[in-house]
């Protein structure tokens, strides 16, 4: 057994010497109480230690035992509507076990060990099997199937399998040269788990939020940050997110957000209605929780410690998302251990390690083909909130998670100011997934998508050197094609890109309702130009009483849309062709007037 002693304590940082033996990243006990820390940097014999919980009463002298094995979760059946801490220690155990303060030291299973489950197999006597293999499945919440699998690195003749209701740890299949297989296996958290190969990122995740799907699109398996300053709605994009994503699991990371946040999160989550299933949201939610009051040590394991547990089910051939927020107070909290250890800091105080350390955690998702038969692919998709100090995005977090994200969803104080929400600055955000997308929407929803959007963003570049010409010399100095510009950047803006995350009605839009919504703005929009450029002033244009019904199309729920669609289409028709007889619409352009 490697034992050795505590030679300096400094917060949650722990310097031991007589270390002879140990490895990096070995999990140990320290001091009289147990303390469970990881050494995360060896110097011959002394180990500098990261404790994962409070270290106050902690004396120089005490004992530090190396475990010899490095930080682990624990997976298998049970982990869904599992809420932990950051090293998968689940709270409703950790209270059970101490009460209203946590103690400290506690050993607690991170897989509850009394349930049982029914273990259907899929491999029989005989077979052969390996690494990532289904040996059998298990009904672990409502209808939902989590496959069994054999643990990496496996490879053995099918003995003897098992059917019916066992705990995690009994064995159900036992294999010819002797090894057990239960349904728990162990991963280490800051490696990678196996795949096959990963793909390229051509199916979309789709979020229901507009200015997502349709303007900055992610990939199933690719990643995103949201960076933005204080209160510009970063925790509600990734709830919003987490409620009606097509993804099929969901862990939410919360990470070192102050504790009402993350208590609004427990007592939301629970009481959620899932809106694919009707059942709670929580049957396909893991929550990993470290608010800012509990150590801090342990926030920086627990964007790993959601990332393996991600990785786990996107095994099972699973589409997952991982929220995480804020990764700003994670990267804090290197800051502060590293600063403990008195390392040589680099940009504002931040370990010269950080921009690698973000690189390896959005490096974890992707789109891939599983390991293992029968063949599946899975997806863990990644989604980091940022909350640069002052909303200034120059900051170090912001630029090196932007260097290995492939879309950036910038949050705007000034729309967050003027309640226009999601506050996403169409002109700063962008994505790198929509191109190798953009098929898939050309089939899945309509051969038009990318026209559209192609409209869209043209409008919006207009009216962004529009407004600058505003600025300068005033609206009276543009012309009418320039006014309908400038009027329909608006309507987009506030019917269109606007989307209010409790409206019961908008919090969410199918792709088919964003497409078809988007095609009426549009129509508005060419039908003006037509009638500008044949000499109808744009303020009669701007009278037209449809235009109310345009902006308004948001508020109509997706079961009436189609046919409400329709309807509007026609209307708008209709509405231009009447526009030559003033007598029926009622809008005088001026021309009766003229005798024409
Ligand atoms: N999509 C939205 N729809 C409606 N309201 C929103 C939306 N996004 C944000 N808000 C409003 O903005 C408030 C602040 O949002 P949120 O708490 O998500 O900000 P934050 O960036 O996470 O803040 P902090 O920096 O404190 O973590 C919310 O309470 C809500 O009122
Ligand atoms: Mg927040």
């Amino acid at each position: 057994m490697i034992r050795g002693k505590i030679i300096k304590i400094s917060g949650p940082a722990v310097i031991a010497g007589g270390m002879t033996g140990a490895k990096m990243n070995d999990i140990v006990r320290v001091g009289n109480l147990g303390l469970i820390g990881e050494i995360i940097r060896l110097d011959r014999d002394t180990a500098f230690i990261q404790v994962y919980e409070d270290t106050s009463g902690l004396f120089v002298g005490e004992p530090v035992e190396s475990t010899a094995e490095p930080l682990v979760v624990e997976l298998g059946p049970g982990l869904l509507g599992g809420i932990f801490d950051g090293i998968q220690r689940p709270l409703d155990e950790i209270e059970k076990q101490s009460g209203f303060w946590m103690a400290r030291g506690l050993i607690v299973n991170r897989l509850g060990r009394e349930k049982t489950w029914h273990f259907s197999p899929r491999v029989k006597k005989g077979d052969t099997v390996q690494g990532g293999d289904t040996l059998g499945e298990v009904k672990e919440t409502g209808v939902f199937l989590h496959k069994i699998m054999a643990p990496p690195g496996i490879r053995g003749v099918v003995k003897e399998v098992k059917k019916g209701e066992f705990k995690v740890e009994d064995t159900v299949v036992s294999l010819e040269d002797g090894q057990q297989l239960s349904m728990m296996q162990k991963w280490p958290v800051r490696r990678p788990r196996p795949l096959k190969k990963k793909l390229p990122p051509d199916e979309p995740f789709i979020t229901g939020q507009r200015v997502f799907d349709l303007l900055f699109p992610i990939a199933l398996g690719g990643n995103a940050i949201v960076p933005g300053g204080f209160g510009t709605g970063k925790t509600v994009v990734e709830q919003t997110l987490a409620k009606y994503c097509n993804a099929d699991i969901l862990v939410y990371v919360g990470c070192g957000e102050r504790g009402n946040e993350i208590t609004d999160v427990l007592t939301e989550f629970p009481h959620l209605e899932d809106p694919k299933t009707g059942g709670p949201l929580m049957s396909r939610t893991i929550l990993v929780v470290n608010t800012s009051n509990m150590p801090i040590a342990a926030r920086e394991a627990s964007i790993y410690t959601g990332t393996t547990l991600a990785e786990y089910y996107r095994d099972m051939g699973y589409n997952v998302a991982l929220m995480a927020d804020s990764t700003s107070r994670w990267a804090e909290a290197l800051r502060e251990i590293s600063s403990r250890l008195e390392e040589m800091p680099g940009e504002e105080g931040f370990p010269t390690y950080l921009a690698t350390r973000l690189a390896s955690f959005y490096e974890r998702s992707g789109r891939v083909e599983c390991l293992g038969e029968p063949g599946r692919r899975g997806s863990v998709t990644i989604v980091g909130a940022v909350s640069p100090p002052g909303g200034d995005f120059s900051e170090p977090v912001t630029q090196h998670s932007m260097r290995v994200s492939g879309a950036f969803w910038a949050l705007d104080a000034h729309l967050a100011y003027r309640r226009h929400f999601p506050a996403i600055n169409w002109h700063k955000s962008y994505t790198l997934y929509y191109q190798p997308m953009k098929d898939w929407y050309l089939k899945n929803v309509n051969h038009q998508w990318d026209n559209l959007r192609t409209q869209m963003l043209q409008i919006q570049q207009k009216d962004a050197e529009l407004q600058e010409v505003v600025q300068l010399v005033g609206p009276d100095a543009l012309q009418d094609s320039e006014r309908l510009v400038l009027e329909s950047a608006r309507m987009l803006r506030d019917g269109f890109l606007q989307q209010h995350a409790f409206s019961p009605v908008d919090a969410s839009c199918s792709l088919n309702k964003q497409y078809k919504m988007l095609n009426v703005f549009i129509l508005f929009h060419e039908k003006c130009k037509k009638e500008i450029e044949a000499g109808i002033p744009v303020t009669t244009l701007l009278h037209l009483p449809v235009r109310e019904g345009i902006s308004r199309l948001k508020e109509i729920p997706e079961e009436r849309f189609d046919e409400h669609y329709a309807r509007l289409e026609e209307e708008i028709k209709e509405v231009f062709e009447n526009l030559h007889k003033p007598e029926l619409t009622g809008v005088n352009d001026g021309a009766a007037d003229k005798g024409i």
